[in-house]
């Protein structure tokens, strides 16, 4: 018998996290953590969430890799007839989360989606296996299917036709870079008494940093 929910806790040991421990820019920031969270062996660090929103309001979520990071943003790649893009077409302003539970840790951000330039989505295309180039041109992602045997059979089709390689980067697929407007770093700590940092952009400043409560 699984352990009641209400009874499911972690206690969190780790050390506090302070104000001159952080980097004054939130992207260095980022790249501390994350770089600890591979050395700390988290499953797919580089595993994020992503929130859009549609017409009426509803959020959405799903999660995608994290694929590029310079101080202009988070890139993910995505086809661009899916839902969360037709959603980003409609409002870009997305929010990301990754959830590095298993080291009591995540980062939250907000920012606007733009799509990167398609040079730049077949610099990163040209490095994908085989399988996963021809799977981008094989799936309709988000749409109705009737069967599994459709995708199969689309898979094989591509197999056939490029089987000499060189797979062109489909039009409808590529990257989006997310500009943070926010970006919030939390740490589990012992009693509940947690750490939050909250980085705001500032035209004049650059960036405020503000302690948040638990
Ligand atoms: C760990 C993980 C990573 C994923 N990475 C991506 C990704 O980088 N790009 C992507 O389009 N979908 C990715 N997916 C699938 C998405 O979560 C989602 O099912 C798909 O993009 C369709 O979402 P949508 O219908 O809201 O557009 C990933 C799923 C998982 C579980």
């Amino acid at each position: 018998m699984s352990k009641d929910l209400s009874q499911l806790r972690e206690d969190y040991t780790g050390e506090s996290l302070r104000r001159k421990d952080l980097s004054r820019d939130p992207i260095d920031q980022f790249q501390a953590w994350f770089s600890q969270a591979q050395d700390l062996g988290v499953v797919e660090p580089n595993a994020m969430s992503l929130a859009t929103v549609d017409e009426k309001g509803q959020p959405w979520q799903r999660s995608v890799l994290l694929k590029g990071l310079d101080k202009r943003g988070f890139v993910f790649f995505t086809n661009f007839g899916s839902r969360k893009s037709q959603q980003i077409a409609g409002n870009a302003k997305v929010s990301l989360l990754f959830p590095w539970i298993s080291i009591h840790r995540q980062v939250a951000i907000t920012g606007s989606a733009t799509k990167i330039p398609a040079t730049e989505s077949l610099k990163y295309f040209v490095t994908r296996p085989f399988g996963s180039q021809i799977g981008a041109w094989s799936s309709p992602q988000s749409s109705i299917i009737s069967s599994r045997s459709i995708l199969e059979t689309k898979l094989d089709e591509m197999k056939r036709k490029f089987k000499k390689g060189g797979v062109p980067l489909p039009s409808f697929w590529g990257g989006f870079r997310i500009t943070p407007e926010t970006v919030e770093f939390w740490q589990g700590g012992q009693n509940r008494i947690h750490d939050r940092f909250l980085y705001s952009k500032s035209d004049d400043i650059g960036w405020n940093l503000n302690r948040l409560a638990p």
